[in-house]
């Protein structure tokens, strides 16, 4: 089975996109490839940010891998926090820490529509190539701010997220479900499509 590294150090990720590409890839974290330390990710767009972090593995390594990069726009806020989403409360914060400024920057606010938005980038290595070309796939997901936490699962933003259609959080739901419907799941399904038609 083909092998792909994914550039995360986030263990929920790793577990996440592992179950929705099992039997399709072999999917192997950053230190079973080896790699140790920050991943840079300078670029002001999720699709900059995907690319830098899959390159960052691809010149280590020269594997194939992958990097995916996640913001949450939300409409109030001029599509805020983006590309930001991880350091929305400054560098080194916390998961709670970006929970609490983003309710309190939402606090009062009618209109608390805001979507997730994925942007996988994918690098394959070949021997006639020594630079591979770049593939994007993207998956998104609308909802809703909620006014307080609900649910223990998942990470980041999850207890205040409500995707349209539901009447619970990501947090509070199990993490098939969220797979089957979150923008990171709608990402890795059409990397899963290309992966499919290649094989
Ligand atoms: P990343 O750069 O792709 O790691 O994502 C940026 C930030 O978005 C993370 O630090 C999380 O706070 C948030 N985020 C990414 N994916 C999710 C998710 O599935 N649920 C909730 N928050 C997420």
């Amino acid at each position: 089975m083909k092998e792909l590294i994914f550039a995360t150090n986030n263990k929920h990720k790793l577990l996440e996109v592992s179950n929705m590409l099992t039997g399709i890839v072999q999917i192997k974290s950053l230190s079973e490839a080896g790699l140790a330390g920050e991943i840079p990710e300078t670029a002001d767009t999720l699709e900059g940010n995907a690319l830098q972090k899959a390159m960052w593995v691809f010149e280590r390594t020269g594997l194939s891998c992958f990097a995916d990069d996640t913001g949450l726009e939300v409409e109030a806020l001029d599509g805020r926090p983006g590309v930001f989403s991880a350091r929305y409360a400054g560098e080194h914060c916390s998961f709670d820490d970006n929970i609490n400024k983003m309710l309190a920057e939402m606090e009062g606010k009618t209109n608390r529509h805001a979507c997730f938005r994925t942007v996988i980038c994918l690098l394959e290595n070949s021997d006639s190539q020594t630079s591979p070309t770049p593939l994007f796939f993207e998956g998104r997901v609308d909802g809703s701010i909620l006014t307080e936490r609900y649910g223990s699962e998942g990470f980041g933003y999850d207890p205040i997220f409500m995707p349209d259609r539901f009447a619970v959080s990501f947090a509070e739901m199990p993490l098939d479900v969220k797979n089957h419907i979150s923008h990171r799941g709608r990402a890795v399904a059409k990397l899963v499509e290309y992966l499919k038609i290649k094989k």
